[in-house]
């Protein structure tokens, strides 16, 4: 850099060397000026601080006038030749100095030569200057390089990160491959669905509905829902915290056949569980965003609680679902009760629980899977910030002729809600059945009776049946199980039982929807007409307490003691009751020992959804003994038709049911026991939300590939 400014420098002062040498010619060929000015010519000349020293050379070569700062012994001929070099430097006395050498022709020819030397110190200044800028700019481009360097690695990193995640959801590595061509992008854009819609259809291409497993289900939620988030809602907890008197926290699991069905289904897909936080100890078993990692010690999923104020769970929970919703979807002889102020409760705890929903969601098209008559306004609310999410509703409760519902003050309203759903699911066809026609008459909707499908506000919502179920129990569980005759020995030394008797079980919710009254009365009756049964027979109802601050609930149960107490009163021995009605909560280990002991069970519901008691009663009988009664009003009777099916209402029929279920011989039992647990094994709560989910995935699909179409037919 130093010898290419060197070297403009020196052209520049050859020019202006050049300049001086014109303007000094004039008085240089005169020769009057010549003889008596020249020195003070060159004096004046010299006082420019750039031109430092003049030397003026004869004719003949020798150097005849110079200023003070030209060096003595610097001849004409050294001079010429150092101002022919490509610097043309030389050092003087004081610094370097640029050496041009001009001679001067008047008309009458050559009168001599010029010899100019100009400063170059401050070419050195210059060149110390243009060094350390030099550096600086050095200095930024390297920072400037290493921060484009640091961005581009970045932006490749998260490209490769996202290629990465694109590849584990299956999406393949064309988005990262295909080039950033604007022009291209609808075409890129389309040929990445065609291929999500191909792997779609290869991975739906028709399987057995045989052998649903979680692994299955899990598996399913990996290919088909690519590996989404699933969320569920509901009111019960799967577990809940309850505080003990000295401080410490047990966990429970409340009596839910909701919470039963959907626990090993939350298991396999490890999403999030939301529901109200109802134990005593709740609060103190989650952390600052009030979540908890569920099963204890397994952590397989996670509950997120939420917190009611008394009035919230008094209008919401006890008022319009269990006194309202409850009585009105079950058809049970209770006369609903709707309270404007529960209403109103009910609407804005469905809009806490939908916010949490939003909240919770990490995509904009989670699926969402709404649980019971608890939500019914929560799927439109949810549709309404989610558009695009999968919401899934189950009614785990029966749904009721169009007259019966339509005594709902907000039925329009309940409806409207519901059908922000995807899917929405009922135990049974005709509860499907009753949901529609309740539609056709409370609402402008258009209904597609071949695709059981609803369409109201521009969206659409398939109503389908899907019967709920258990997990079957794996044989490592089964292992583990005491045989039935040492469970008996247990429960007979428990109770008090004597050895000789047969025994009858029922393990319900305190619940006017289950038939207790009426099995009790059919106990009854047995010991009428067969007196044969009387000090041969014990009956043990498990009725776990339940909603036990309404009304309703609190007669019905004072209602069951007295029967029990006047059956035993009537036919027991002292102190070997016949009934014995055990009012307390039962965990699983015990209720599976009491299954085992009992020669009959006895599912006599009144109405209801489907019943998950007859199916653990079957599960737990691997040694296919025992009879199961069943009510003909409960889902499950169109599933197991081998049970002993009965109108509970029929107290005649339930005692003869009874009857032949004690007498009846091993073989058939076997016979009959066999059937019953293939179905159940079979039929079981994988399967359940495998169909279920499924559909939502061949919905999701179908939602993709009209997106698409909307897409192009707007370009187009
Ligand atoms: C029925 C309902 C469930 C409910 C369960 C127990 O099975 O369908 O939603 O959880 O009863 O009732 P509870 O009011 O105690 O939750």
């Amino acid at each position: 850099m130093d010898k290419l400014t060197l070297r403009w420098f020196a052209r520049d002062l050859d020019m202006r060397g050049n300049l001086v040498a014109t303007a000094l010619s004039d008085s240089l060929t005169d020769s009057e000026t010549r003889g008596r000015k020249l020195q003070a010519i060159f004096d004046r000349a010299v006082q420019d601080e750039r031109l430092v020293a003049i030397g003026w050379c004869s004719t003949s070569g020798q150097v005849v006038r110079r200023t003070a700062r030209y060096p003595k012994d610097l001849g004409c001929e050294e001079a010429r030749e150092i101002a022919s070099r490509q610097e043309a430097a030389m050092e003087i006395e004081g610094g370097p100095v640029h050496v041009s050498y001009h001679p001067i022709v008047s008309e009458a020819g050559p009168v001599g030569d010029l010899v100019l030397m100009h400063d170059l110190s401050f070419i050195e200044r210059r060149s110390q200057d243009t060094r350390k800028y030099l550096i600086i700019l050095i200095a930024a481009l390297g920072g400037a390089i290493a921060l484009v360097t640091v961005v581009v690695a970045q932006l490749s990193w998260r490209g490769w990160v996202s290629g990465a995640q694109a590849l584990l959801r299956g999406e393949g590595l064309l988005r990262p491959m295909l080039p950033p061509v604007p022009e291209l992008a609808p075409l890129a854009a389309d040929l990445r669905e065609r291929l999500r819609d191909l792997e779609d259809e290869y991975r739906r291409m028709p399987r057995s509905d045989e052998g649903w497993s979680a692994e299955r289900l899990q598996s399913l939620l990996r290919t088909q829902l690519r590996g989404d988030q699933v969320i569920v809602v509901s009111n019960r907890e799967p577990y809940m915290h309850e505080k003990q008197p000295d401080g410490s926290l047990v966990v429970r699991r409340p009596a839910s056949g909701l919470v039963t069905a959907v626990e090993p289904v939350m298991r396999a897909c490890s999403g999030t569980w939301i529901a109200h936080g109802s134990g005593s100890g709740d609060r103190d078993a989650v952390d600052r965003h009030d979540h908890v990692a569920l099963p204890p010690g397994e952590n397989e999923y996670q509950l997120r609680r939420l917190w009611l104020t008394e009035e919230q769970e008094q209008g919401y929970y006890y008022g319009f679902a269990n006194e309202g919703l409850w009585p009105l979807c079950h058809v049970a002889h209770v006369r609903p009760v709707f309270r404007e102020q529960d209403w109103e409760h009910y609407r804005r705890v469905n809009q806490l629980f939908a916010d949490a929903v939003v909240a919770e969601a990490r995509s904009d098209d989670p699926v969402v899977l709404v649980q019971d008559y608890h939500f019914a306004l929560l799927p439109a609310m949810v549709r309404r910030k989610l558009p695009r999410a999968t919401i899934l509703t189950f009614w785990h409760i029966p749904w009721p002729n169009p007259e019966s519902f339509g005594i709902c003050p907000w039925r329009s309203e309940i409806l409207e809600g519901m059908l922000g759903s995807t899917i929405l699911g009922f135990h049974t066809r005709f509860h499907c059945k009753n949901f529609i026609e309740t539609v056709d008459r409370y609402l402008e909707a258009r209904i597609e009776h071949e695709h059981s499908t609803i369409s109201f506000g521009g969206a659409q919502t398939l109503v389908e049946s899907y019967p709920i179920s258990i997990e079957w129990p794996s044989p490592e569980e089964a292992r583990e199980w005491p045989s039935p005759g040492e469970c008996r020995a247990q429960v007979f030394e428990r109770l008090g039982i004597p050895n000789s008797h047969r025994v009858a079980v029922g393990i319900d919710r305190f619940d006017y929807t289950k038939g207790i009254l009426e099995r009790l009365n059919a106990v009854e009756r047995l010991l009428e007409k067969h007196p044969e049964w009387r000090e041969r027979f014990t009956f043990v109802q498990v009725a776990a307490p339940s909603r036990g601050a309404l009304e309703e609930y609190r007669s019905f149960r004072e209602r069951i003691e007295r029967a029990a107490e006047r059956i035993n009163l009537r036919f027991a021995r002292p102190g070997q009751p016949v009934i014995h009605l055990l009012a307390q909560h039962h965990d699983h280990d015990q209720v599976t020992r009491l299954y085992r002991a009992a020669d009959v069970c006895m599912v006599t519901s009144l109405h209801d959804g489907m019943n998950l008691v007859c199916k653990e009663f079957v599960a737990a009988r691997d040694d296919e003994r025992g009879v199961l009664i069943l009510s003909r009003f409960a889902g499950a009777a169109r599933e197991m038709p081998e049970a002993l099916v009965v109108n509970p209402y029929h107290v005649e029929e339930t005692a003869d049911a009874l009857h032949q279920a004690l007498t009846m011989p091993a073989a058939e039992q076997r016979e009959r026991m066999a059937a019953l647990r293939s179905t159940v094994h079979e039929f079981n709560v994988f399967r359940w939300a495998g169909r279920m989910l499924t559909d939502a995935a061949r919905l999701r699909l179908r939602q993709r590939v009209s997106d698409r179409v909307q897409r192009h037919s707007t370009v187009t």
